[in-house]
């Protein structure tokens, strides 16, 4: 297990702009530190019985923010846990409470260019019909404040191993005990 106590937290999360990789270094850190991984987006639509793209066109941005808010905290406060945040939760003043409380939180910071890129074909609802690379610009200055407010910030524009290992070594898990 991880040392939780050394850390202060409860749980380690990933915030960053969609496309950063927080879903994939999540379950990479989560497997190698034997711990349970809560991917937010995917709770949502389980909760929901609906896709994102689906929530979004039915029932609008504020409903689904709403229901996040409600399911990022619940998984906020679970002990011993490996959580990818969705990329607009910390839009929620709540939301940034509980995790500046009970998490140890990880910013993936990714150029831009790069995230445009990535999100060439993404069928993500903020970024369909609407110039993707303005479109992220505008979100990245209007959440930048709360993204760099992680107790990390890992620059995210190689590949996913080696980010991991950046992240392993900041937080010196060893690979054999699994402790920091
Ligand atoms: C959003 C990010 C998405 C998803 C929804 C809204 C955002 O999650 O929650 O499309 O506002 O940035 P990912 O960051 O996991 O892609």
């Amino acid at each position: 297990m991880l040392n939780f106590e050394k850390l202060g937290k409860k749980n380690i999360s990933f915030v960053g702009l969609m496309g950063s990789g927080k879903s994939i270094v999540a379950k990479k850190i989560a497997r190698l530190a034997k711990l349970k991984l809560y991917d937010t987006d995917k709770l949502i639509e389980k909760e929901a019985g609906h896709s994102i793209e689906d929530i979004f066109r039915e029932k609008g941005e504020n409903h689904f923010r709403k229901l996040e808010e409600k399911i990022v905290i619940n998984v906020l406060n679970q002990d011993n846990c490996v959580i990818s945040l969705g990329g607009g939760s910390i839009l929620s003043k709540n939301v940034r409470k509980i995790i500046e409380k009970n998490s140890f939180s990880i910013y993936l910071k990714v150029d831009i260019n790069i995230l445009s890129d990535r999100l060439k074909n993404s069928r993500r609802p903020l970024l369909v019909n609407t110039n993707k690379k303005e479109k992220l610009i505008e979100l990245f200055n209007q959440r930048k404040k709360y993204y760099s407010n992680s107790s990390l910030i890992i620059e995210n524009n190689k590949n996913a191993n080696q980010v991991v290992e950046e992240i392993i070594n900041k937080l010196k898990i060893d690979e054999k005990t699994n402790y920091i």
